[in-house]
């Protein structure tokens, strides 16, 4: 049974792919900081899956504890890098907080286990800024990054398309996640968003429930059908389950190149105002919402091309916008309950 190291496997996607390597037949490994997730993750997990499984609460831009832990943990065959600062808005404020973690945590991986890895990295599709073409494909190019976070997955990519030109050990694929959203089918697990969230779907279920006023969408005066700007969400186990693909490629040296980058989406673009149409709709819950101004930063509409990962990757995404939404209340619920 191969050992793969989970980091951040606590959080958010993290904690979704942990049972689905599980249920793969993998033995995982997770490390997290506990920064920006809860320890009580790990008796949801076992709730779920029955499993106890490792944990190692580590910070991993300390060098000499990663340098430690590999030592110990020479059996492990891949990583799943999850494990970074996140927040868009934060990163403008606070750029060396997201410089400093995202670039530290990655390169004390890479340096720690000697560049000898299956590694698949967690990056964005905020690389693509407002693409020229829709769908967008892997090929598109890269835009100017709008906010520090951004610049982190852009040079986060740039850095592991260098290391393994020179690494023939080194194998990465890297995921470039358009926006995930939703929740397990137990409701056990889902997203834990720090304060206000600044995400639709957390802002949507929160003021749902009464935790929030009511939501701004913001602007309805794009060039766009209904005038709300368009994304591509990805519901959260499929998108799990794309990482256990992705591993499996790497394992079976399947790419002509050891560094390869996939899209993770639906193809299909969803607006504002359809996102809140499908949650009233499958809830039966009725939202207060108001139309404010543009976003700044915000991009009018992007999905992705996912033919890419469709055939190589043998990977589709197979849930929809409803048990996006459904499974995204159903966990609201559940925490409002059982708070951690
Ligand atoms: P998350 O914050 O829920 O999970 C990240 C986990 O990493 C947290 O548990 C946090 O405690 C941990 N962590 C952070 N810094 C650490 C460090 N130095 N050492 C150890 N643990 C550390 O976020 P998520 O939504 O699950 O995102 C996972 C990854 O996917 C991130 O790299 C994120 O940038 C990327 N991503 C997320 C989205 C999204 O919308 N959620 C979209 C595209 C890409
Ligand atoms: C979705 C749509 C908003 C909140 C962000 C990051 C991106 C990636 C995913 C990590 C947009 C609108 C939102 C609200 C609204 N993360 N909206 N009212 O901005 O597409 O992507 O998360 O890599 O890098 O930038 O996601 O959920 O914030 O917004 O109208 O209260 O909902 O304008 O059109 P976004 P989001």
């Amino acid at each position: 049974m191969a050992k793969i190291l989970v980091t951040g496997g606590t959080g958010y996607i993290g904690s979704h792919t942990v049972l689905e390597l599980d249920k793969a037949g993998y033995e995982v490994i997770i490390v997290d900081n506990l920064s920006n997730s809860n320890i009580k993750i790990l008796t949801q997990l076992h709730a779920i899956s029955g499993k106890w499984f490792e944990f190692v609460q580590m910070d991993l831009q300390d060098e000499h504890a990663v340098q430690q832990f590999a030592e110990e943990n020479r059996d492990i065959t891949g990583i799943i890098h999850f494990a970074a600062s996140k927040a868009v808005g934060e990163s403008v404020e606070k750029p060396l907080k997201y410089y400093k973690n995202n670039f530290y945590s990655l390169i004390n991986l890479l340096v720690s286990f000697n560049n000898r890895m299956d590694f698949v990295f967690s990056s964005s599709c905020t690389v693509y800024g407002q693409p020229d073409h829709l769908p967008v494909t892997e090929s598109a190019p890269v835009k100017k990054a709008e906010s520090p976070y951004g610049n982190t997955k852009q040079i986060a990519e740039e850095i592991l398309s260098e290391t393994t030109a020179v690494n023939a050990d080194l194998r990465v694929i890297a995921l470039r996640y358009f926006n995930p959203v939703g929740a397990h089918e137990t409701a056990l697990i889902g997203e834990l968003p720090n304060g206000v969230p600044a995400n639709l779907i957390p802002f949507i279920t929160q003021s749902a429930i009464g935790k929030r006023g009511p939501i701004t969408v913001y602007g309805n005066d794009y060039e766009t059908p209904d005038g709300s700007a368009i994304r591509d969400y990805i519901h959260v186990v499929d998108l799990a389950k794309a990482h256990v693909k992705a591993l499996k490629r790497l394992e079976e040296k399947k790419a002509d190149r050891n560094y390869e980058v996939f899209n993770i989406g639906t193809g299909k673009g969803t607006s504002v105002l359809e996102i809140i149409a499908a949650f009233e709709e499958v809830t039966g819950e009725k939202l207060d919402y108001k139309i404010g101004p543009r976003r700044a930063g915000d991009v009018m509409q992007v999905y992705g091309d996912v033919q890419k990962s469709n055939e190589e990757l043998a990977w589709k995404a197979e849930l929809d916008i409803k048990e996006m939404m459904r499974s995204a209340w159903e966990w609201e619920k559940y925490i409002k309950i059982n708070p951690f």
